[in-house]
């Protein structure tokens, strides 16, 4: 049982002013409230070139990818923000966890994912929030052997979203964020 469980919460969009990073860092901050540890990192910093598999069979696992699962796991549980393309997954993540499901020294294939309690947003500053993306990113996430809590947030209108410091305008997306969190941080307790 682990009192305060790090969380490793990052954005599937590192754009300039990116709806999705604001979201991130509001978790993050939700995360360190409700009793947990939260590491908020931005992915600008762990960029990995588009995965190939003779990239990987003639030059290995990219230092940012290392860097970047080394960290993963470091943690007890993954917040993952991330932006609608098209309803789906943006390429970004899809390029980081298809990076990080490779086999590396003693390490077998997706075995850094297997059992890691994972809390999943999205925003959109459309009317739905990014809601399609998210059965999506879940299935993802169990295809990798990750555990999704139940439940998710979803932040329509992200573009009026956010007050001058960065929180939640609306109480109710807050405490949608709330429950997340709790939900992640017990989860992390129980594995
Ligand atoms: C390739 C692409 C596809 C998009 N598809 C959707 C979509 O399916 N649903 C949606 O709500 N917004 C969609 N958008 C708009 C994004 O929600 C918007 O650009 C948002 O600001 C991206 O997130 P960010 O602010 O975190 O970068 C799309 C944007 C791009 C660039």
């Amino acid at each position: 049982m682990r009192n305060t469980p790090s969380i490793l919460v990052f954005s599937g969009s590192t754009r300039q002013g990116s709806f999705t990073k604001q979201l991130a860092q509001v978790a993050a901050s939700t995360v360190d409230l409700h009793g947990g540890k939260a590491s908020f990192i931005d992915l600008a910093d762990y960029e990995a070139p588009l995965y190939h598999q003779d990239n990987e069979a003639n030059n290995g696992l990219p230092d940012a990818v290392i860097r970047f699962r080394a960290l993963l796991h470091s943690h007890d549980g993954m917040m993952v923000a991330t932006p609608e393309y098209n309803g789906f997954v943006p390429p970004l993540l899809v390029n980081m966890f298809s990076w990080v499901s490779r086999p590396y020294q003693d390490t077998a294939a997706n075995a850094l994912f297997h059992g890691l309690p994972v809390g999943l947003m999205a925003t959109s500053p459309g009317g739905l929030g990014g809601v399609r993306v998210i059965p999506r990113l879940r299935d993802y996430m169990a295809e990798l052997g990750a555990v999704a809590v139940p439940g998710f947030v979803t932040l329509p209108h992200a573009a009026t979203a956010f007050d001058k410091s960065g929180r939640l305008q609306s109480e109710k997306a807050q405490s949608s964020l709330d429950a997340l969190a709790r939900r992640l941080i017990s989860a992390c307790q129980t594995i």
